[in-house]
């Protein structure tokens, strides 16, 4: 059985420098954009990235919002020396150097300016590759740490009402399930239900390509 994490470092590629190269990256990153361009051009404060991987999409998106203040973290080493390496590169004034987060822990935080909250939370590609405790401590933590008007925006590819939105999610999901059980593609209804109980509300469920979404949590009060 594989770990409970991807490695970019084992995919063939000599990092450069400690930077990792996801293809993902590069088929995806411009269509999460437009689901939380929005959102992030009108927003102030501090965002978290969790589950950053190479580093990517923190590099870029806070390339994008100078006026917001982006924190990567991840938890393996490989990654997150990569996550440095692509932020040396980028020389952001706005981009954090990245912080070991496991969402395996259920007490997990942030370590940001004191006291502040965060504007947004963003988790790209994880839920599935990671026990389901991490989706359950990923809500309840944006429940906890989220600033009254702040969203938790998650991409990756999720079952509607039990039920696989594509034959490619289904074998993906059963790839995945026999390579670790503790992983699988997780169900927009069950985050939901996480959300509520966090005091969250899923507040949209933007289509991407190759069957993913984007789903958006706001504070249950605040849906607009
Ligand atoms: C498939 S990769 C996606 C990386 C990146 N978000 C992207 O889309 O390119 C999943 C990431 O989640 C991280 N991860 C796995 N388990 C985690 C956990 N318990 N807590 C935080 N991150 C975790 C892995 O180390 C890896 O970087």
């Amino acid at each position: 059985m594989p770990q409970f994490v991807v490695d970019f470092g084992s995919l063939g590629k000599t990092p450069e420098e400690g930077r990792l190269d996801a293809p993902a990256f590069h088929r995806n990153h411009e269509a999460i954009w437009g689901a939380i361009a929005e959102f992030m051009a009108g927003a102030r404060g501090d965002v978290l990235e969790v589950g950053s991987g190479t580093g990517q999409h923190a590099a870029d998106f806070a390339r994008r919002t100078p006026q917001l203040t982006w924190w990567p973290s991840d938890i393996l080493p490989s990654h997150l020396a990569s996550i440095e390496g692509w932020r040396l590169k980028a020389g952001l004034a706005n981009l954090r150097a990245p912080q070991g987060i496991d969402l395996t822990d259920a007490a997990w935080t942030w370590r940001g300016d004191a006291g502040s909250r965060l504007t947004a939370i963003i988790c790209i590609n994880t839920l599935h590759i990671s026990p389901w405790s991490t989706s359950q401590n990923l809500i309840a933590g944006a429940g906890r740490l989220l600033r009254p008007d702040g969203r938790l925006f998650i991409y990756g590819p999720f079952r509607r009402d039990g039920a696989h939105t594509a034959p490619s999610n289904a074998a993906f999901d059963a790839a995945l399930r026999a390579e670790n059980p503790q992983w699988g593609v997780r169900d927009a209804g069950d985050l939901s239900a996480l959300a509520q109980a966090a005091g969250l509300t899923l507040v949209n469920i933007a289509p991407m390509p190759a069957n993913n979404v984007v789903l958006a949590f706001a504070r249950a009060e605040r849906q607009n």
